[in-house]
């Protein structure tokens, strides 16, 4: 299924990925099949679907972490679908984890001047980490380590995204493991970063909240676009096919996850 949209500039295209893996009995799977999606420059995307649909594959294909099998991945016009995940990070693409790495004896404060890429005054960092509901003062000393909790961790990764220059950020299940509160606040902060920077941002999300916030909604399921389009023709769509198999965990998630 080809999705392209008019209008906008193109920042991120991938034409016809695949990502195949070979099963326990065998045989070949297509993890991702044949998506070929035009991601335009400043525009909030939301991709959703059932579990195991193949969403965190996709972003893990748009970072290098898996190869593509098949297909082309362009940024900004630039074929990366040869390069590694460092090249791809520094032309600027970044990625925060569905659930993030741990890195023992670096402190918060030092990870989010490593994502900035240069010294950062600390009332910055303390501003990244507000805009996750984290209060800086507790945080910036600490290492990334075991001692923090899931939630922790994963606003901390998601605030140095907050802290790079980049053309295409890519969250993945962000709700996941926060409370209502810093849920708001970064449900905010997805909002004013996309008012405030010409960045492509896409958010892997169940939350209908965050899907609120999108410009394009992607469907995704069995590795294929399901649906696709603006938020006002999806959203009421996908809330009308899941009604009844909604499940509360914070706020109101449209699919189970
Ligand atoms: N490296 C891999 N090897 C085998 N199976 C994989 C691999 N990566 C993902 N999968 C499978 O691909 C499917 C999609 O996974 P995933 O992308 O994590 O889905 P989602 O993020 O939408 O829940 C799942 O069935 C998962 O088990
Ligand atoms: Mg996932």
């Amino acid at each position: 299924m080809v999705y392209f949209m008019n209008g906008g500039t193109r920042m991120l295209e991938l034409k016809n990925v695949f990502f195949n893996v070979v099963d326990e009995n065998g045989e070949e799977r297509n993890i991702i099949d044949d998506l070929s999606i035009n991601f335009e420059k400043g525009k909030l995307y939301v991709i959703t679907g059932p579990n195991g649909g193949g969403k965190s594959s996709l972003a893990k294909v748009i970072m290098g972490i898996s190869e593509a099998s098949k297909g082309q991945i362009l940024l900004d016009g630039e074929d990366i679908t040869e390069k590694s995940i460092t090249e791809r990070a520094k032309m600027g693409i970044g990625y925060a984890f569905q659930q993030p790495p741990r890195i023992k004896g670096m402190t918060v404060e030092d990870l989010l001047k490593l994502a900035h890429g240069g010294d950062l005054p600390k009332e910055d960092c303390c501003q990244y980490l507000a805009a996750v509901g984290l209060c800086s003062k507790e945080y910036l000393t600490r290492e990334v380590d075991n001692s923090l909790s899931g939630g922790e961790m994963k606003r901390i990764e998601i605030a140095t995204l907050f802290a790079r220059d980049l053309k295409v950020s890519i969250f993945d299940e962000p709700e996941a493991g926060i409370d209502l509160w810093s849920f708001g606040k970064l449900n905010e902060s997805f909002q004013k970063m996309h008012e405030e920077k010409d960045q492509t941002i896409i958010i892997i999300s169940h939350q209908e909240r965050i899907l609120e916030l999108a410009d394009q909604i992607i469907v995704l399921e069995d590795g294929k676009i399901k649906t696709s389009g603006s938020k006002d023709e999806i959203l009421p769509e996908i809330l009308n096919q899941v009604n009844g198999t909604v499940c509360e965990i914070q706020g109101k998630a449209v699919y189970n996850g």
